[in-house]
């Protein structure tokens, strides 16, 4: 793999080139009210360290959003570039991303992965995560 950078998110410099990525990732990504720049900034005053890009000649081709509530962490927007894929670019956020929870104490974290999305799936099965079919998923909208 050649010259990837993992380094943390600095808002708001690296905002419009992680929300384009995000936007070109697929269906894999989900674009949110929660991706906004106001939104972004709350999430970066919270666990900035936790919010991992991956840079290839000053270009942003990888990102992970991770968070810790102080029980359970959360994984976000893991993606990467259509062209630097099948390089193991995810896996080094994913590393990198875990590592950093550990280290904040974090004992479990969970993820969401959209029906249908296979390739997600193989990925994270092969990094030992595990879907949850003994429960379900419930969300509220809080406002
Ligand atoms: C899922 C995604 C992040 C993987 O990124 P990546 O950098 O290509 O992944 P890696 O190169 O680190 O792949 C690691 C392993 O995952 C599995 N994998 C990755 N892509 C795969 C594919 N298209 N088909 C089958 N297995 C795949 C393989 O086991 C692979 O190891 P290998 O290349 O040695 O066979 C990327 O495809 C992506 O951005 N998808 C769109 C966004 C998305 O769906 N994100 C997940 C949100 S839940």
């Amino acid at each position: 793999m050649t010259d990837f950078v993992l380094r943390q998110f600095s808002f708001p410099a690296d905002y419009a080139e992680a929300f384009a990525l995000w936007q070109n990732a697929g269906e894999g990504i989900g674009i949110s009210p929660s991706d906004q720049l106001d939104e972004i900034e709350k999430k970066c005053q919270r666990d900035p360290e936790l919010f991992l890009v991956a840079e290839q000649g000053g270009r942003i081709v990888g990102t992970v959003i991770g968070g810790f509530d102080g029980r359970r962490g959360m994984i976000y927007h893991l993606a990467v570039d259509p062209e630097c894929r099948r390089q193991g670019l995810a896996n080094r956020l994913m590393d990198e991303v875990e590592l950093r929870l550990r280290q904040k104490g974090c004992r479990k974290a969970y993820l969401l992965v959209k029906k249908g999305n296979q390739v997600a799936r193989l990925f994270y099965e092969a990094r030992d995560w595990a879907g949850m079919d003994f429960v379900d998923l419930f969300g509220k909208n809080l406002v």
